[in-house]
């Protein structure tokens, strides 16, 4: 069985019936109904680690909702799961997102657009957030830090289908896509992130 079988109680825990802006990918690689991967396989490949690129600022605050203080742009949910090699969810792995405004800008004096949260019992995890935008020699991207508790740190970045951006991008891996859905008035992009922990 998927460890992405988002429930309803999840998504709508995130406000997502508050819709927003809508931000649609390419039509082709919407998805439009969930589940939003295949089924767990034991031994999967842990999720591949990137640049942590020149502007990460730690201690961000606690937070699921980052659209707070004037951000402005498409509405997004970011969401899914922390497990392990063998499928078991992940509780209490740490989650540290961080993205550029919809103008491509990143907030380097403060903590707009970043936030951390930790997953539940369920290995669950889910931010309310705004479509990055783009800045140049880059393809549109999140950044992200994944800490299983006393584990080490994954930190990574995940891409959007269908993104023109993507093919040019000297970084991209499309094992890195983000999974795009609309159940609700906006897009749900999630990602399970497999941590290397046996
Ligand atoms: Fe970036």
């Amino acid at each position: 069985m998927s460890r992405f079988d988002l429930s309803r109680r999840d998504l709508l825990g995130l406000g997502l019936a508050a819709g927003g802006g809508l931000w649609r990918p390419h039509p082709a690689r919407a998805e439009t109904t969930l589940p939003l991967t295949p089924a767990c396989r034991d031994g999967d490949e842990p999720t591949p680690a990137q640049t942590e690129g020149p502007y990460f600022t730690p201690d961000s605050p606690e937070r699921t909702d980052l659209v707070v203080d004037g951000v402005d742009g498409p509405r997004t949910a970011l969401t899914g799961f922390v497990r392990d090699r063998t499928c078991r969810p992940i509780a209490g792995a740490l989650l540290d997102l961080w993205h550029c405004d919809a103008d491509g800008r990143y907030d380097n004096q403060g903590f707009r657009l970043r936030g951390h949260q930790f997953t539940d019992e369920k290995g669950f995890f889910g931010f309310q957030t705004i479509v990055p935008g783009l800045y140049p020699g880059r393809t549109r991207h999140f950044h992200i830090k994944v800490q299983a508790p006393g584990g080490d740190i994954l930190t990574t970045q995940l891409y959007f289908p269908g993104e023109p951006g993507n093919k040019s991008d000297r970084i991209f891996d499309e094992a890195l896509l983000l999974h795009i859905a609309f159940p609700f008035a906006g897009p749900v992009a999630s990602f399970e992130f497999v941590l290397g922990r046996a």
